[in-house]
């Protein structure tokens, strides 16, 4: 059984005082989730990570927007996977779509970063999904098949079996243009087929998260999908209300 997973994607929002904030006025909305078995957990700025992590209720996840797959190095700009460690954050978002389109991420360079998360024994938190360009060119499947199978490549069963895949088509993301509960749903699946394909029965233990647009409104529908096992959140997730609002419709 997959338990549920309600991630925020706080993207380059928040100052460290915010973070902290948020971080004390939700402790016991992730008793709740605890409670009822769901993961819930933020994905602040670097500059926020150790405000999140010292303030939130412990079993809040806090995970990075990215990370370099060296351990140091001339990479200006650049954080690596010990200097997360050292704060004890263990989620990495990877590959997410504005790191794709403005920072020419790979799915080669997501697979490094994957390879070195994985042998940290840190959770990648793997993001697919297409263009409006290839929506509309019927090439969403081509896309993630190639995404899901590039990014993961070479990797064992029991290496993967921990991470999380988030599925987000691009032309949904902050545009209120959410994928229909059909369409997430399967893509969804498919992404699971391409798991099995790969990594035989560990893909039924692997999370799909959808993420585009979603809301406490419509948060619900995506999560009674056979193969969507919970949420990667932007805007929504911003406001403490609105989180408040994700979780409780989802309980
Ligand atoms: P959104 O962003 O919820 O604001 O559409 C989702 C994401 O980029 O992860």
């Amino acid at each position: 059984m997959r338990r549920k997973l309600l991630l925020g994607n706080w993207k380059m929002n928040k100052t460290s005082a915010e973070a902290k904030e948020f971080a004390l006025e939700t402790k016991e909305l992730v008793e709740l989730a605890s409670k009822n078995n769901i993961d819930i957990g933020v994905a602040p700025t670097y500059l926020s990570l150790a405000a999140v992590k010292e303030n939130a209720d412990k079993r809040m996840i806090v995970a990075a927007q990215n990370c370099h797959f060296n351990d140091h190095g001339a990479f200006t700009g650049e954080i690596s996977i010990p200097m997360l460690q050292e704060f004890g954050i263990d989620w990495v978002l990877i590959g997410h779509s504005e790191r794709r389109a403005y920072d020419n991420e790979t799915n080669f360079k997501c697979h490094e970063k994957i390879k070195a998360l994985l042998a940290n024994k840190m959770v990648p938190v793997y993001c697919v999904g297409e263009t409006l360009g290839e929506f509309e060119a019927g090439e969403t499947k081509d896309v993630v098949s190639a995404q899901v199978k590039q990014g993961l490549e070479g990797f064992s069963a029991e290496e993967v079996k921990d991470i999380v895949i988030a599925y987000e088509p691009v032309w949904s993301i902050g545009t209120g243009k959410n994928a229909s509960t059909e369409i997430a749903q399967d893509v969804c699946g498919f992404i699971r087929n391409i798991l099995r394909e790969l990594f035989g029965k560990v893909a039924d233990e692997i999370r799909i998260l959808y993420g585009g647009s979603v809301k406490p409104e419509n948060i619900k529908a995506y999560l009674s999908c056979p193969d969507i096992d919970g949420g990667l959140v932007g805007g929504a997730s911003l406001k403490k209300e609105s989180y408040e609002g994700l979780l409780t419709n989802i309980l």
